[in-house]
């Protein structure tokens, strides 16, 4: 009995006691290797003391200003840091607005891209196009933004009207490819053309906004787009005056061996959202970037963003995310996970001996393993068998954490688990991380051939 209100009440969770590095030890004294930074959010792994020196040393001089009343100089610091490592055409004019959540950042990137239009006098411009299978947050906001079916299934009658056009999601284009991924930039374009149509069937008039994660996460496996989705997203979006918002909430800030996510289509966006690895986990932290030409909409009118958390900017999250971006760049993290990438994903290929993974995909460190049970139809696993959750649970039991997906495909079906180590881990680390999930795989592999 316990009077916390767990995620699943009729679930046990181990204790946790401590973590250093990229492992995690509960209260029985178990050893987990964390593959996946907890949600894809540890990235620089645990126990990081020049990020827990930079809080203990904020918690000293002011742990809590409101931004109503101060400014501080963490928060300060960190809007240049991050601004100046956005693209050049971005940066110039650009500002950072902090918060302290992914779902948060989503929400204050809705809300901005609305005062945007009302201070220049568009005050029609109200909806937001989103992609089905992606995911955004949890608020009402971007929950509505979300497109994965089984998040929003029990609260659609507190949503607003749907307004998502199909992902680019190679695996299970809509061309009807065989087996492996599609690759053809015909099928991106007219992918994205999706959203031309539904501009154009809504009146451009209306539209003020579309939000994409540049590489999906947590809803679809890290599934890539092709190169040529998000250059004519952009273009679409320029045509009818509609702001970009990249949703980098999941893949900002090195995960993908880049910068940005939206670095790998040469894109450069009106509105970041961030979150996540941006303190590594250290403390909640998020940000919305404005672009020059967003800023510029406010500053040539009253300058005000209607619009705050009680949390927003806090000098200690601020203070965290300072030091963890100072990590990253002393430590050349994001230059490590690129050069890393390609081993990273060749250790993966044995795991294809399962016969249970129909396709493995992502960038950086940020791997999706899509579980289909007939390799040639890509038929996904029965939902009662819930195979990524099998995956995730056995994976416990071999000392591994991943993290696992399902019911991308229709609210039910689909299954997937992410691999997304932090970006400091060994060479030896990630061979370990390997074999205990090939252990895993073979074991559930069994299972569910004497079950299917
Ligand atoms: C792309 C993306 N956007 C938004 C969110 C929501 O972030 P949070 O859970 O911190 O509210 C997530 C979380 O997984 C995410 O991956």
């Amino acid at each position: 009995m316990s009077e916390f209100f767990f995620r699943n009440l009729k679930k046990t969770y181990p204790m946790v006691a401590s973590a250093n590095g990229v492992r995690i030890t509960d209260t029985d004294g178990r050893n987990y290797l964390d593959a996946c930074s907890g949600a894809v959010v540890a990235n620089l792994g645990h126990g990081v003391p020049e990020i827990s020196e930079a809080i203990n040393g904020q918690l000293r001089k002011v742990a809590f200003a409101h931004t109503t009343q101060f400014v501080s100089e963490a928060g300060l610091s960190l809007a240049k840091k991050v601004v100046d490592m956005t693209p050049p055409g971005f940066r110039k004019g650009a500002r950072a607005y902090f918060m302290s959540g992914g779902s948060e950042a989503v929400e204050t990137a809705i809300k901005m891209a609305r005062s945007y239009f009302v201070h220049r006098g568009e005050n029609q411009r109200s909806i937001c196009f989103s992609r089905w299978q992606s995911y955004h947050g949890s608020t009402f906001g971007a929950l509505s933004a979300t497109g994965h079916p089984a998040r929003r299934k029990p609260y659609v009658s507190l949503l607003r009207t749907p307004a998502h056009v199909s992902a680019d999601y190679r695996y299970r284009c809509k061309c009807g490819f065989g087996p492996g991924s599609c690759s053809s930039d015909e099928c991106s374009i007219s992918i994205a053309n999706e959203l031309e149509a539904a501009i154009i069937s809504a009146g451009p008039e209306n539209v003020m906004a579309f939000i994409a994660e540049p590489i999906v996460g947590a809803t679809l496996g890290a599934a890539v787009p092709g190169r040529a989705y998000f250059p004519r997203i952009r273009e679409i979006c320029d045509k009818y005056g509609v702001l970009f918002i990249a949703d980098e909430v999941m893949t900002g800030l090195g995960r993908t061996g880049t910068t940005f996510g939206m670095n790998h289509f040469g894109v450069e966006p009106d509105i970041i959202a961030l979150g996540k690895g941006m303190a590594a986990g250290y403390q909640p932290l998020a940000a919305v970037l404005a672009s020059g030409k967003v800023v510029k909409a406010f500053e040539d009118s009253n300058g005000i963003f209607e619009h705050g958390f009680t949390y927003s900017a806090h000098p200690v999250s601020c203070a965290a995310g300072l030091a963890a971006i100072e990590y990253v760049r002393k430590h050349n993290l994001i230059e490590r996970v690129a050069e890393k990438e390609f081993a990273f994903f060749k250790r993966a290929e044995k795991l294809l001996e399962t016969g249970i993974i129909g396709d493995i995909r992502g960038k950086g460190f940020m791997m999706g393993l899509e579980f289909v049970k007939n390799l040639e139809t890509k038929e996904p696993f029965p939902v009662d068998i819930r195979i990524s959750q099998l995956v995730a649970q056995e994976a416990m039991k071999h000392g591994l954490l991943v993290y696992p997906g399902s019911g991308f495909l229709d609210g039910e079906l689909g299954d997937h688990i992410m691999v997304a180590p932090p970006f400091t881990t060994s060479d030896e680390e990630l061979d370990e991380m390997f074999e205990l999930l090939g252990e895993t795989l073979n074991k559930v592999a069994q299972h569910v051939d004497g079950v299917t």
